[in-house]
């Protein structure tokens, strides 16, 4: 039987940490070795699970040694602790959005890309087979050619997920938590965004971080898009609330984004498409169908590409560089907000890349 992969966790006491030992155990390839956290909570977790911890991360990547390490910590310690990890040559799965700036995530994609250390980052959702199955359809001309696009993350959080101070502060918003996963789901099914534009609100919550945004988008297809954030407002078209992934939130049928091209829509997470076979008017009555899958859990399946990666079987399906330009779009919709101007997500990458590396991506 082949080993099991042994794969520590650090931030393992968090909301996400906590579901990545879960997931670790679950997967028979996979098996949560040692655990790194500075909150006095980790001490019964990492008990209850009779697994090692560490209040010291880097004290626990030289004694543990571990396969691979998990990295559910604030967004701001991401890079730091993954370099530490590419350091010490152990593949990582850092948790998305990769940073809090464009700077340190390219310092990432630099040290990934010369050590040759397997970097994956988190958006979860790109191992979920509803998007999956949405960016097969899209791609093989399908919805013909996109030109509008809706998506919607509209939900309540509970008072008490913003008790931990840095959910309240800059870069702890629904902007770089919720909105990572949806703005890295546009780019999946749409493409890249050229530019975009965007207005920030903290007005219903009153903390210091968003807790709202309405977004403007240009693909570099032609497609055009608008985005709606809120985690302060009683709804539901949210893809976690809608989609079925997550087992933490009963199934709400409704549906998160809207795909609309020349020949036909798709609604997702529904997956219900319509089209018109004759590129009629609406006299021409829209064909309708529910597209099926496969359900999967996509963290769970996150963890075992993971574990396929870390074996050398499989490249990491988000890399660092793919990471950061979604990032970057997060960090226009901040700019935009603050300048009132549109945004273009290239120029506000190159702003950041250091000389050498401006050189070579304009040679590419
Ligand atoms: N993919 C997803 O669906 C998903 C879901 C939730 C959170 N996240 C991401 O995961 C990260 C963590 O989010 P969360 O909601 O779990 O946060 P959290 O505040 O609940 O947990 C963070 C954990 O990191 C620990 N920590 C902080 N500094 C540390 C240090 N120096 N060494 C070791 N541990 C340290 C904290 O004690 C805490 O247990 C964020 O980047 C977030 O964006 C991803």
């Amino acid at each position: 039987m082949m080993k099991s992969v042994q794969i520590a966790i650090i931030g393992a006491s968090g909301a996400i940490g906590i579901r990545h030992i879960g997931f670790l155990q679950t997967n028979p390839e996979t098996e949560p070795c040692a655990l790194a956290d500075t909150a006095p909570q980790a001490v019964d977790l990492a008990r209850k699970h009779g697994i090692p911890l560490y209040a010291d991360y880097r004290d626990m990547l030289d004694k543990a040694r571990p396969d691979g390490v998990i990295i559910a910590t604030p967004n701001k310690l991401h890079v730091p602790m993954a370099l530490d990890c590419i350091a010490r040559k152990i593949p990582v799965l850092v948790e998305k959005p990769i940073a809090d700036e464009i700077a340190p995530a390219l310092d990432l994609v630099a040290a990934a890309e010369s050590s040759g250390v397997p970097v994956l980052i988190g958006h979860h959702r790109r191992h979920s087979p509803i998007v999956r199955r949405a960016a097969e359809l899209i791609g093989a001309g399908e919805l013909g050619q996109l030109v509008s696009v809706v998506g919607m993350h509209l939900r309540r959080k509970s008072d008490a997920y913003f008790r931990a101070q840095w959910r309240r502060e800059e870069g702890g918003g629904p902007l770089l938590i919720n909105g990572a996963h949806e703005i890295d789901t546009l780019r999946v099914l749409c493409g890249e965004i050229d530019e975009l534009q965007a207005v920030t609100s903290n007005a219903a919550r009153g903390f210091a971080v968003e807790d709202s945004a309405a977004i403007t988008l240009r693909f570099k297809n032609g497609a055009l898009g608008t985005l709606s954030i809120s985690d302060a407002v009683q709804a539901s078209w949210a893809w976690e609330l809608s989609s079925g992934e997550d087992v933490r939130y009963a199934q709400e049928l409704t549906d998160a984004f809207l795909i609309c091209g020349t020949k036909g829509s798709l609604a997702l997470p529904t997956l219900h498409m319509q089209w018109n076979e004759h590129g009629g008017g609406e006299q021409d009555p829209l064909l309708r169908k529910r597209i099926p899958i496969a359900p999967a859990d996509p963290w769970y399946e996150e963890v075992c590409h993971f574990a396929r990666v870390i074996r050398g079987e499989e490249k990491p399906l988000v890399t660092a560089d793919d990471a950061t330009r979604t990032l970057a779009a997060l960090l226009a919709v901040k700019r935009s907000a603050q300048t009132r101007q549109w945004v273009n997500i290239d120029a506000l990458i190159a702003e950041h890349q250091r000389p050498a590396a401006a050189l070579s991506s304009a040679r590419a």
